[in-house]
């Protein structure tokens, strides 16, 4: 049981090599899958995913590079799970994530770091929702 968040495996991962040694460590640290699919994401989707961002300076580096290849989109379920995958993945800036994080593992720079992971549990739902329909969760 727990609650549930939402994360990304950025296309990173795949020209890599390390997308198995991610959800490995996400398993491990104990969030249960209960969805989860490798997909690409067009220019408009990456861009509606986020729109938050929409604006902002990296804005459109952003869209561009998370539409550039496959991602693996996974919803998460665990005891407060949204701070504690955050507090696993590490700081959004690789250069400040603490060891042993995935991003202070993986991630390449600020854009390329490796995973998203959500903001908040209304946003989890959201994101959730963006990429899953019901029958396509366990
Ligand atoms: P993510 O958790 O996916 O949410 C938004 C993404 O924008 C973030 O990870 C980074 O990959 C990217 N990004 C690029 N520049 C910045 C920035 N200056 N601040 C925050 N996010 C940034």
């Amino acid at each position: 049981a727990g609650n549930q968040t939402f994360t990304m495996i950025k296309p990173t991962a795949f020209k890599k090599n390390y997308a198995g040694a991610i959800l490995k460590m996400i398993t491990e640290a104990g969030f249960q899958v209960k969805a989860m699919k490798l997909t690409r994401l067009t220019t408009e989707q990456a861009g509606a995913f986020y729109a938050v961002h929409k604006g902002k300076p990296f804005y459109q580096s952003l869209v561009d590079f998370m539409s550039s290849g496959p991602i693996v989109a996974i919803i998460l379920e665990k005891e407060n799970a949204v701070q504690d995958f955050r507090n696993f993945i590490g700081a959004t800036n690789p250069e400040n994530a603490a060891e042993g994080t995935v991003r202070k593992l993986y991630a390449t720079s600020l854009q390329e770091n490796a995973v998203h992971g959500s903001d908040s549990d209304e946003n989890a739902i959201i994101e959730a929702d963006f990429f899953f329909s019901k029958q396509e969760r366990f």
